[in-house]
């Protein structure tokens, strides 16, 4: 593998301020970024990310004075909501199935869901836990995108509550954790900056 393929698609990847509203996303490149966000790791293997795809602009227009009246929001082709389960994952009927999937002997299987119910106890938010699983899906979203030359922006400026309501996502199961906007560019991106190398690694 070309290693500075992958460098440079990090290189290419930045916060979009606004999409070039005339490029749509095609089905294929939408299964392909879709697929890299359900392989994406989680947790025990909860998979405690669920995504809403919008495409409807009348939405993404609604949306929009709910997110700080940011540009990407109605500029981008998709709006991808990164939704965090938290009910589900702390309910023994879900996450008793989720082990069992695994195929494992009935001894290793008890150990999993003992274990789990034991770390989900000691969890200071379960809620805060299921979003931080969704950061990693949305890092997936964002990396594949620009591996196939799509531009995207990561959104926490939104107010939660109200969008949560304007989707119906109903707040006493999941939360939303973020939004990704996708699409194509429409100026060109300014300079990459970051810490050096020796003020962001330290190796022992
Ligand atoms: C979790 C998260 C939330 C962010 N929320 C916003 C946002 O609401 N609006 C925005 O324009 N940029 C947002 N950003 C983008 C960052 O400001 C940006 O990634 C950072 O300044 C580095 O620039 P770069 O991504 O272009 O390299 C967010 C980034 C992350 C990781």
């Amino acid at each position: 593998m070309d290693k500075n393929l992958l460098i440079d698609a990090l290189n290419f990847r930045h916060a979009c301020k606004i999409f070039d509203e005339t490029k749509k996303i095609s089905d294929d490149d939408m299964s392909f970024i879709l697929e890299s966000a359900r392989l994406a790791p989680s947790s025990f293997g909860m998979e405690h990310c669920r995504l809403l795809v919008i495409k409807n602009q009348e939405v993404k227009k609604e949306l929009k004075p709910l997110c700080w009246n940011q540009n990407q929001i109605d500029s981008c082709n998709l709006l991808i909501v990164l939704i965090a389960k938290h009910k589900e994952v702390s309910s023994p009927e879900y996450y008793e199935k989720m082990f069992r999937r695994r195929g494992l002997d009935e001894d290793s299987t008890k150990m999993y869901i003992e274990k789990y119910a034991n770390y989900l106890e000691n969890l200071k938010s379960i809620k805060c836990w299921s979003e931080k699983q969704c950061y990693i899906t949305a890092s997936n979203i964002m990396n594949y995108s620009a591996l196939i030359g799509i531009d995207s922006c990561p959104i926490e400026g939104f107010e939660k509550e109200k969008v949560e309501i304007k989707l119906s996502i109903d707040n006493k199961k999941e939360n939303i954790a973020m939004l990704v906007a996708l699409g194509y560019r429409a100026n060109a991106q300014s300079q990459k900056i970051r810490l050096d190398m020796k003020d962001v690694v330290t190796i022992i």
